[in-house]
């Protein structure tokens, strides 16, 4: 069998190389497990940074995949299919929306959200002001509405019509509205900035200035929702309700689909052929959809989710308070936390995530200042408990003088 080293040497002959891997191939996943090409089992607590809700190759979603490819796998969007009317008809009856277009990603469903955004507010509004820290994904529009330079730069000149509020202070929001801006554009918890919740609080002050200044509010729910945090959305928490919001990740449980959502009226400016995509909402990937969605909302399955939300983070509190050297506390909602480190923490974040990838146990370093954990949903409180003992025994033997 071709070992990691082996796939390793050829894959970096021949990608672009845009992506700083880890040097292992992996060759298959079951649940919460992972294992390379060498036969080395891992304990994923990244879950295709938040998409593998269910786990990796979860029997349902993969009964649902074969069937839908042994019938019909692609089909244009000028003919209706039926899994992606039964996603459609799952979105709608557990958000806000009425209405849903389907995508492949969440780029491309903040793509479609930025559109929407201008046509609805018509000609001279259309000014998105976004949130400083925040990520809506790399196309030219989406990189320029996220609201980290780091990843601008070498690209510009950038799409016009995108601005960046300082994040947590309402009036220097409200300072930047023109009449020319349309829309808020804000993540409820930035994952890859470093897991920083909204304060529900904040996101209120944001709605308030959506209707006192005639704004469309749009919730990039890329990260936080199908369950993610506790609720099917993370919105549904925090009292606030977007006029257009946008999930991909986990919604195909590992397919690559997105879908933004939206409400009657504010759909109805987008009219035919002012919008498409030749594989949005492909019955494949629409099947693994609604087999994911039918299962994160069947009985119980949010609840345990808060529950192992609770233990991962009370676990954390603990690590946090035996090695006040590497870090002060945790932070974020649900299964999207993280472990906020020191300064001196921080110099070492890359080699922790290396030593314990080392060790078999998956996780990232998110905006080079938390270790963020975002397990599969179904992760067990042993898992917890198997990563948490290999964070300590890293943490025991890292040395705080390696920190860069
Ligand atoms: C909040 C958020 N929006 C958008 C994206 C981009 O999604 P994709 O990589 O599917 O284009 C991401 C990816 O990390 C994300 O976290």
């Amino acid at each position: 069998m071709t070992s990691n080293n082996a796939w390793k040497a050829r894959g970096d002959k021949v990608f672009i190389q845009t992506y700083n891997r880890f040097p292992a191939a992996m060759v298959k996943g079951s649940g919460c497990r992972l294992w390379d090409a060498d036969g080395k089992e891992y304990l994923d607590f990244l879950s295709g940074i938040a998409v593998c809700a269910l786990g990796h190759s979860h029997p349902v979603v993969t009964e649902a995949v074969c069937r839908q490819a042994g019938s019909l796998m692609h089909v244009s969007n000028l003919f209706y299919t039926a899994p992606q009317i039964e996603l459609a008809e799952l979105l709608i009856a557990n958000s806000f929306a009425d209405r849903v277009f389907m995508a492949n990603s969440g780029a491309e469903a903040n793509e479609a959200a930025i559109k929407l955004a201008r046509i609805h507010s018509g000609a001279g509004r259309f000014e998105i002001i976004s949130l400083a820290g925040s990520f809506h994904g790399r196309t030219l529009a989406t990189v320029a509405a996220t609201g980290q330079p780091k990843f601008h730069e070498g690209f510009e000149p950038l799409p016009q019509g995108f601005v960046h509020a300082e994040f947590g202070d309402p009036a220097a929001l409200e300072g930047l509205i023109k009449d020319q801006t349309c829309a808020i554009l804000c993540e409820p918890l930035q994952g890859e900035s470093g897991v920083r919740p909204l304060e529900a609080s904040y996101l209120r002050a944001i709605r308030n200035l959506c209707d006192k200044h005639d704004l469309l509010l749009i919730f990039d729910e890329v990260q936080t929702g199908m369950g993610r945090t506790g609720t099917l959305f993370a919105y549904e928490q925090l009292g606030v309700t977007p006029d257009i919001m946008t999930v991909a990740k986990a919604l195909g449980n590992g397919l690559p689909i997105g879908a933004m959502l939206t409400t009657d009226k504010i759909a109805a400016s987008l009219a035919v052929g002012t919008h498409a995509s030749t594989f949005g909402g492909n019955p494949v990937a629409a099947a693994a959809a609604v087999a994911t969605m039918k299962l994160i909302l069947e009985g119980d399955f949010l609840n345990t989710v808060q529950k192992r939300g609770k233990y991962l983070a009370g676990k954390l509190e603990e690590v946090a308070g035996r090695f006040p050297d590497f870090a002060t506390g945790v932070r974020g909602r649900g299964l999207l936390l993280g472990l906020i480190l020191t300064e001196k923490g921080i110099g070492l974040g890359a080699a922790i995530v290396t030593r314990l990838f080392e060790q078999g146990v998956l996780i990232n370093f998110a905006g080079n200042r938390v270790l963020r954990f975002i397990p599969p949903l179904v992760v067990s409180r042993e898992e917890v408990d198997l990563m948490i003992g290999a964070l300590i025994d890293v943490l025991d033997n890292i040395n705080l003088e390696e920190s860069s």
